[in-house]
């Protein structure tokens, strides 16, 4: 008997995770990158990763169903075009890290229930800011793996309406930095992060090019300013983890750094005025309440709210790249003038 379309979608959900911890084995395997130079027989992918024959077998079968993997009639497996592509570590496209970063939140998304209960984040932020020196390479380079693929149409999305100074609050990689200065003429941007942040940002910043352009400064975004006279403050994909109350200390922070005609800009993934959608940023919502002690999803309203009590006027929203996501351009109101006391002593 076909199942009906309900119990099929409810299936599809509770089955869902099969699908995820696959893909993340295989991965943590290195699966891809045993198959990166050709075809292998399952014993010897089960050789290069270490694997006994029956479990590498059963694995390489799931990828092929999966169609992350081909198999020939010969019994060679072979890594499909994307895989090859996106799934192995050496590619230039890889997304190896940011799958490793989800497979590593699988353990605090196992206790939602729990996270629900008490309303409170079950992982402990300081592992993916430093305390974890591996984790912290993969959240950081894996969100530039992810994001780098947007951040160049963001950046063309906004005119510069002649900025030349940005600062990057919680710029991670320097990945928006580096868009903005590859889309930008003349523009120099500041990347603030914490120090064990920098390094990477180091990194990435010298692999563009752009150490002339790009500066970084160590920095703590709840306490610290964020300079004086600059034409673009940016708060990319920051805000969503920080309470209301947190966020609009930052955004005052931001607002007080201004230029006359300077703009804050707050990119991230918002929720529809209903809340219910788009189911990403619903599903965002609770991952941030999972990881981030006092992290949520906002609605643009909120932000917008948000960003008006932070002194800043005539707020406009530009659809980001990702259709989820949001820019949202705010202007420093000059009736509200910079306020500064904020800032620490
Ligand atoms: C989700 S990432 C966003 C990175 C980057 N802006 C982007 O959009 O790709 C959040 C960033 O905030 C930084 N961060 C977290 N707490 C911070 C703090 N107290 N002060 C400064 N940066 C912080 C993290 O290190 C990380 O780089």
């Amino acid at each position: 008997m076909a199942l009906d379309l309900g119990m099929a979608q409810i299936s599809q959900m509770a089955f869902g995770y099969w699908q995820a911890q696959t893909l993340f084995a295989a991965v943590r395997t290195g699966v891809f990158d045993a198959l990166a130079e050709g075809p292998l027989t399952v014993d010897k992918a089960a050789a290069a990763c270490g694997l006994p024959e029956d479990s590498a077998l059963r694995l390489l079968d799931a990828c092929v169903a999966l169609r992350l993997l081909t198999r020939s009639g010969d019994g060679e497996y072979a890594n499909g075009q994307h895989t090859q592509r996106l799934l192995v570590e050496a590619s230039a496209e890889s997304v190896t890290r940011w799958v490793k970063v989800m497979a590593r939140w699988y353990d605090p998304w196992g206790g939602i229930t729990q996270a629900l209960q008490v309303a409170e984040a079950v992982e402990e932020r300081r592992l993916r800011l430093g305390d974890d020196e591996e984790y912290a390479a993969d959240f950081i380079l894996g969100m530039h793996e992810y994001n780098s693929r947007s951040a160049d149409a963001l950046a063309q999305a906004l005119p510069q309406q002649g900025a030349t100074t940005m600062v990057d609050v919680g710029g991670g990689a320097g990945t928006y930095s580096i868009a903005f200065c590859e889309q930008w003429p003349d523009l120099t941007s500041e990347v603030i992060d914490l120090p064990a942040v920098l390094p990477l940002t180091s990194n990435t910043v010298t692999q563009a090019g752009l150490e002339s352009r790009i500066q970084l400064r160590a920095g703590d975004y709840y306490s610290d300013h964020f300079g004086s006279d600059v034409d673009v403050v940016l708060l990319s994909n920051v805000l969503h983890q920080e309470s209301p109350e947190a966020a609009l200390g930052i955004l005052r922070r931001a607002r007080a750094a201004l230029s006359e005609s300077g703009r804050v800009l707050v990119h991230g993934h918002f929720l529809e005025e209903t809340r219910t959608a788009p189911l990403f940023t619903t599903l965002h919502n609770l991952s941030a309440l999972t990881l981030w002690d006092g992290g949520r999803s906002y609605t643009v309203a909120e932000m917008t709210e948000l960003m008006r009590q932070a002194g800043l006027a005539h707020v406009e929203v530009v659809q980001a790249p990702e259709p989820s996501a949001k820019l949202l351009v705010g202007t420093a109101d000059a009736a509200h003038g910079a306020d500064r006391s904020h800032e620490r002593a």
